[in-house]
């Protein structure tokens, strides 16, 4: 079975998914309160799902995969998740206790967004 357009598609929205994380990120990083994680979450779960598919698929039709550098990729993608749904909670205890959003959601909003900038310089310089 010819998987190439498959793998395509995959990496099609593995660069859309991509897009939400850092798009999302970018235009949130100065606000102070009323961030949205809607965006980065539906970002955080397309990279994982598309990632792993397209090391699935890869694999399927005999080509390299590099593991060291998808289990680096993997755990930086885990670490948006995690940052991007500590972020949601912390900032919903916060607007119930009125205490201050950005100190609560800001830190875990950086944190997603670098975790997420440091896997684009993996995925393109480590070969
Ligand atoms: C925040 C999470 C992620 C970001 C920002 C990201 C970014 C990228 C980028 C920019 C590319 C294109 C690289 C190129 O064409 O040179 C790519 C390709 C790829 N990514 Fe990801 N990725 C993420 C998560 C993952 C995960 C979790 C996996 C698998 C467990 C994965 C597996 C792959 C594979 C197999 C390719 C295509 C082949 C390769 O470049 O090795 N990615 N990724």
């Amino acid at each position: 079975m010819n998987v190439e357009p498959i793998v395509l598609a995959l990496v099609i929205f593995h660069f859309l998914g991509l897009a939400l994380i850092i798009g999302s990120f970018a235009l949130q990083l100065r606000r102070k309160q009323g961030f949205e994680f809607g965006t980065m979450l539906i970002g955080a779960i397309t990279q994982l799902v598309t990632g792993l598919a397209l090391v699935g698929l890869l694999q399927v039709s005999g080509e390299e995969v590099n593991n060291a550098k998808i289990a680096v990729k993997l755990i930086f993608a885990i670490v948006v998740l995690v940052a991007v749904l500590v972020a949601r909670s912390r900032q919903a205890k916060a607007l119930s206790t009125g205490t201050s959003e950005k100190k609560a959601a800001l830190p875990f909003l950086h944190l997603a967004g670098l975790a997420a900038l440091i896997n684009v310089f993996v995925a393109v310089l480590w070969h």
